[in-house]
């Protein structure tokens, strides 16, 4: 039994400081912040960052890194004698192939800078363009009241962007209908969907825009606690929230600020998982309901929201949500997509919500070699054939297709991937990411993805013989959206590219 005066949230930065998990660090800490010693032992154990410290070379084993030649880069890590690891995601898909060197930088083998959208002041985060230090917006919505606040949010159509695009709205009424008045604002900066790199960029070019609609919303749920809590291998843009407190230290004077970094694990990302982790535990996602705006950090109602739908609440408020609402195409607003893989220039376009790949592409400069296949939201929304190059990338268009939104982190493929490789690098990274929970979810991702290497390795599409099954009590017996849909890869590469799966 834990003592109510143990200091649970500080031991996974302890552990971190102390360089993982040894026996002295951990009867240090437990002496140190009263927790048990087993309990922090397993708790430790949970965080790749902290769980395999140390000097090795991690190179990311996302998608667009292996379709950029991550194994040979692996391969000739190793033949020099270096110790080295393979990683999932590192967030860095535009500049692959990435790794995180011995010291814990990240570092990137491309000549190539990311391409984001020009300056365009009609755009609702305009990454190039200027940085606005007045926070107007947020004197505006104090002087508006939280009522029209909200009411604008509603018209603007803002969907939550980090995958389940939920209306904003609805939360932040929820959060102020409770009696609980001790409140929580989190910016969830966790991103580490495979393909993904838009949070990433607006830390670096717009943290402002981040801070403000964090800044506002806290204002309106009448709240000053706010939590932003980072992926751990972002190094500068955790530099760059911290410079950016600094330097609007009088606007954002009456809020308090806390920058949380993650430990490596990506499951920290589904919101109840990051407040478990907040909270100094596993980040293992908790069954709802409740959801966190009733319960949420240290059981508080919590207003949890991605960095892009926070960072377009500035904009919202100075131009009216029928403005944000009328930037999209097929569904409100513009949009951060992100693209990498087979085409000329990866990086992160705003767009109108609803735009085709083939208009995405258009901005990224094109194809590079013979498109069969493109990834529309991240590792979770499996792949669609290139024929859907002019579907709508929306959340109701790519639902329908069978696939889904999510993230908007696009990945192409082009004809010289064979599918059943690239199914086989998703099916793996959900295997390791998978907080091993829920039974379904920790044994059928293993399942896949060793059936998905036995038909590599023998060409006998009979490995896939109970596939939908698993596939099916995955989906159905899991709590949380990893195990949902971590079958995806392999039954929409199966579906759409049957060739690829072929006897051989
Ligand atoms: C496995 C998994 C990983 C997730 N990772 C992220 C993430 O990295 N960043 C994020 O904002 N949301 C992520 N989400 C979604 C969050 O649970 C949550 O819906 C979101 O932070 C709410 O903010 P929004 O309404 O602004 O989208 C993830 C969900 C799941 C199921
Ligand atoms: S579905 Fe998977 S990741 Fe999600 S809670 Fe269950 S075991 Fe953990």
């Amino acid at each position: 039994m834990l003592k109510p005066d143990a200091q649970r949230e500080k031991i996974l930065d302890l552990l971190e400081h102390a360089g993982g998990v040894t026996e002295e660090s951990v009867r240090q800490i437990s002496q140190d912040t009263g927790v048990p010693e087993a309990d922090i032992w397993g708790t430790g154990k949970f965080y790749s960052l902290i769980d395999t410290p140390g000097k090795r070379i991690r190179v990311c084993d996302g998608l667009s890194c292996q379709l950029a030649g991550a194994d040979e880069l692996a391969a000739s890590i190793t033949d020099a004698g270096k110790a080295c690891e393979r990683v999932s995601c590192l967030g860095q898909c535009d500049l692959a192939i990435a790794t995180l060197t011995e010291d814990m930088q990240l570092k990137t083998y491309t000549k190539k800078e990311t391409s984001i959208s020009p300056d365009d002041p009609e755009l609702a985060i305009n990454l190039a363009g200027p940085v606005d230090l007045s926070y107007s917006a947020l004197k505006r919505s104090i002087s508006m009241g939280a009522e029209k606040v909200i009411k604008a949010i509603e018209l603007s159509g803002l969907q939550g962007r980090g995958g389940a695009g939920f209306p904003a709205h609805i939360k932040w009424t929820s959060v102020r209908s409770q009696s609980e008045t001790q409140r929580y604002v989190i910016c969830n900066a966790d991103e580490a969907e495979p393909g993904t790199f838009k949070d990433r960029e607006t830390i670096l070019r717009q943290p402002h825009k981040m801070l403000e609609g964090l800044a506002i919303a806290a204002a309106m749920i009448e709240t000053n606690e706010i939590y932003i809590y980072i992926r751990g291998e972002y190094g500068n843009e955790y530099a760059s929230i911290n410079r950016a407190i600094e330097e609007a230290r009088d606007p954002l004077s009456q809020f308090n600020f806390t920058v949380v970094r993650g430990h490596g694990a990506y499951i920290c990302g589904e919101e109840t998982a990051l407040l478990e982790s907040l909270e100094g535990k596993r980040g293992m996602p908790r069954l709802k309901p409740p959801f966190p705006t009733e319960a949420g950090f240290r059981g508080k109602p919590s207003l949890i929201h991605n960095v892009e739908t926070i960072a377009c609440v500035p904009s919202i408020i100075h131009r009216g949500g029928q403005h944000f609402r009328d930037l999209g195409r097929t569904e409100a607003g513009s949009k951060l997509y992100c693209i990498s893989g087979h085409v000329q220039s990866p990086g992160v376009y705003e767009l109108p919500l609803g735009v085709t790949l083939e208009e995405l592409v258009d901005a990224a400069g094109g194809y590079t070699g013979t498109p069969l296949a493109f990834s529309p939201g991240g590792a979770s929304s499996g792949f669609l054939p290139i024929s859907m190059r002019n579907l709508p990338l929306d959340y109701k268009n790519l639902a329908e297709a069978g696939s889904m939104m999510g993230s908007s982190g696009v990945v192409v493929l082009n004809d010289t991937v064979d599918m059943a490789v690239a199914a086989g690098w998703q099916l793996e990274f959900f295997e390791r990411e998978s907080c091993g929970q829920c039974a379904p979810c920790r044994i059928g991702s293993r399942y896949l993805r060793r059936q998905n290497d036995a038909y590599l390795k023998l060409g006998d599409p009979i490995a896939f013989e109970h596939a939908d099954d698993v596939a099916w009590e995955m989906e159905e017996g899991s709590i949380c959206g990893l195990g949902m849909v971590a079958a995806k890869p392999l039954e929409s590469a199966r579906k759409h590219f049957p060739d690829h799966f072929k006897t051989k």
